[in-house]
């Protein structure tokens, strides 16, 4: 293995470090919600090949644009704000790509209404994981995402569980996994340790003991195919 890459993880428990690592920064990491550079690296060099093409339809800060450009696959990278000039404009919800022509596909989407990405009125990034919406929106991209990936191929998606004031802890993941399983297989469920987190404070701390929750020590990674 290639110096300062990122570990391939062998178990299912995912863990990094490192925001960046190799030639080039990979995203921002003062990106609000920025995927590690690492997840994405494990799965492009597992499920793909050099000169592959992946897409990620919620790009954000195009992590997944640069590790795919530093190990020599095609991507193509779409958001409804884009935070620069290689990441196209649109909606994950009607992806401009022909059925069956897409190797790899990877989403980090919004986990609910908690961070605040943009002010465009068609980020789902503004709807509650308590609502039904959230996941009926969230459904149209993973219909989007089946057409376009080809037969055999991997949609990886990464997602955090929530905890509210006044709903109480909500299963987004389990939820999220639920509806997945409606059109693809799983492959594997991964967990990816949370790190940098805003919730890593003292402020947090005494909340989650006040009023009796766990702070979200990780994610899933759900590694899905298309069959
Ligand atoms: C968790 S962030 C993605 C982080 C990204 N993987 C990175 O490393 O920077 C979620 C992204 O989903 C985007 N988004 C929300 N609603 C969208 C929609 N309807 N279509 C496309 N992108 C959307 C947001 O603008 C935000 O950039």
């Amino acid at each position: 293995m290639v110096e300062n890459k990122p570990v391939l993880h062998p178990t299912t428990l995912w863990d990094f470090p490192k925001q960046s690592y190799g030639k080039t920064p990979k995203g921002d990491w003062r990106f609000n919600g920025v995927t590690p550079a690492g997840v994405i690296y494990n799965l492009i060099i597992r499920y793909t090949k050099p000169g592959d093409l992946v897409v990620d339809p919620m790009c954000g800060s195009g992590t997944t644009i640069d590790v795919c450009k530093e190990e020599g696959r095609k991507v193509i990278g779409y958001d409804i704000a884009p935070t620069r000039p290689d990441i196209i404009q649109n909606d994950a919800r009607k992806i401009p790509l022909p059925d069956n022509s897409v190797d790899m596909v990877f989403i980090d989407p919004p986990y609910g209404d908690n961070v605040k990405y943009s002010d465009h009125p068609d980020c789902i990034g503004k709807i509650s994981a308590e609502k039904k919406e959230f996941y009926q929106e969230l459904e149209k991209v993973a219909k989007e995402i089946h057409r376009i990936l080809k037969p055999g191929k991997i949609a990886s998606w990464l997602i955090g569980d929530h905890w509210r004031k006044k709903s109480g802890f909500i299963p987004v993941g389990f939820k999220i996994y639920q509806m997945l399983e409606k059109y693809f297989e799983p492959v594997d469920v991964i967990c990816v340790v949370r790190r940098n987190q805003r919730s890593n404070t003292k402020i947090w701390e005494q909340r989650a003991l006040r009023y009796n929750f766990y702070l979200r020590g990780f994610k899933y990674l759900f590694i899905m195919k298309k069959v």
